[in-house]
């Protein structure tokens, strides 16, 4: 890995989404990664029901990465949702979507989830193969599931 790299990693801050005015910049990051649209209210409902469970990665103070997660609970089981997750354009490539993920997912087993979930497109190959590192495993084809009219996977990680 070359020093640039190096040193961009070095200084990477990784934090829970615990501030309002993380929001908007949230907002802004996944409306250019993400083919689907979310309100503001989805990133706000990640931030007031689900506190501390999702993550942002700040770069000298500027937002580059975030993953929103939320516990689903049903009866005893408890299941982790891995609701977005993006990584500016500029920053890709470099381990900071897997190490987000994998955050997110120590953070929810620390909770006491059984499972993670997610849903990614099905020609989205860079997600699927970062989840699929990670022990995460198709589990349902979900056909013409986001408003854009593409099909998705289901991809679960169970968790021991
Ligand atoms: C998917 C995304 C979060 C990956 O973030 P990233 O920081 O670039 O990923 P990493 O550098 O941590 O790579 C981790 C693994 O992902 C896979 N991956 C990442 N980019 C890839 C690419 N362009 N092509 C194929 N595989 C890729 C590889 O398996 C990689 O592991 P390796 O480096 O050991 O080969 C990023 O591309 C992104 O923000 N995409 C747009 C938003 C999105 O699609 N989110 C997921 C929706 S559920």
């Amino acid at each position: 890995m070359d020093n640039e790299k190096k040193d961009i990693l070095q200084k990477l801050e990784y934090s829970p989404y615990s501030k309002e005015e993380d929001i908007r910049g949230i907002m802004k990051l996944m409306e250019k990664a993400l083919s689907e649209p979310y309100s503001i209210f989805s990133h706000r409902y990640f931030f007031t029901e689900n506190k501390d469970l999702s993550l942002t990665v700040k770069y000298n103070g500027q937002l580059i990465a975030a993953c929103e997660n939320r516990l689903k609970i049903r009866g005893q089981k408890i299941s982790g949702n891995i609701g977005m997750v993006a990584v500016l354009d500029e920053f890709r490539g470099l381990g900071i979507g897997k190490e987000l993920v994998s955050r997110s997912i120590e953070l929810m087993r620390g909770k006491g989830a059984s499972e993670i979930f997610l849903e990614t497109e099905v020609k989205n190959e860079s997600a699927l193969s970062l989840y699929e590192s990670l022990g995460f495993v198709r589990h349902k084809f979900l056909y013409k599931y986001y408003s854009t009219g593409e099909d998705a996977f289901r991809l679960k990680l169970f968790l021991s």
